[in-house]
């Protein structure tokens, strides 16, 4: 297979590394707990985690959301759950990307009402153009513009996730 990049593999390398920098100076003397959204944040966390060198606990979320392959309705259900309480924890929240944000802000939303410390958001990509709800970004890889975009984690109806970079997808294919 080969494929145009929108973002490169060193790209996603450079930027991973300094966001884990980032996070590690924010959270130093603190044990956060990730709450990674499945599937499409797996390399993201992963990469991400093996940079950070202080305590912190990983643990999962699986959600469903209902609409068309490319669109999201903002109809969220959860069908994985957490493992552990978040209560009185620093939570940080590692999504693959916010789109209108309705998928976010579900999370959020829930999140909160299980009385953590503090929540912090963390995303590989943020694509404003189609923003419906303001959510605050605390970590972002890579603002991208008004495409739909799959690889390292982001699918199209379950293929692509395992693309090393990231790339528009365009006509039925990947450029
Ligand atoms: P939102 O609720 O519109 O912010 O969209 C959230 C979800 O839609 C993400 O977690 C992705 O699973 C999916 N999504 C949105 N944009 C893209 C994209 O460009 N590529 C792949 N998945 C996307
Ligand atoms: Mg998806």
């Amino acid at each position: 297979m080969k494929f145009l990049p929108l973002i490169t593999e060193e790209e996603i390398k450079k930027r991973v590394a300094e966001l884990s920098v980032e996070i590690k100076n924010d959270f130093a003397g603190k044990e956060p707990v990730f709450v990674g959204i499945l599937n499409g944040c797996f390399p993201f966390l992963a990469d991400l985690i093996r940079h950070l060198d202080i305590n912190c606990n990983i643990d999962f979320m699986r959600l469903r959301s209902y609409g068309a392959s490319t669109e999201t309705t903002g109809v969220v259900e959860i069908t994985a759950e957490l493992q552990r309480s978040i209560v009185g924890r620093d939570v940080i929240v590692v999504e693959d990307i916010v789109d209108t944000g309705l998928t976010m802000a579900y999370i959020m939303e829930n999140l909160k009402t299980r009385r953590p410390d503090n929540i912090k958001i963390c995303v590989l990509l943020d694509k404003p153009a189609r923003r419906l709800v303001d959510i605050k970004l605390d970590y972002v890889g890579f603002t991208i513009p008004d495409k739909f975009v799959v690889g390292y984690g982001l699918d199209y109806e379950e293929r692509y996730r395992n693309l090393p970079f990231i790339t528009v997808y365009e006509d039925e294919k990947p450029l």
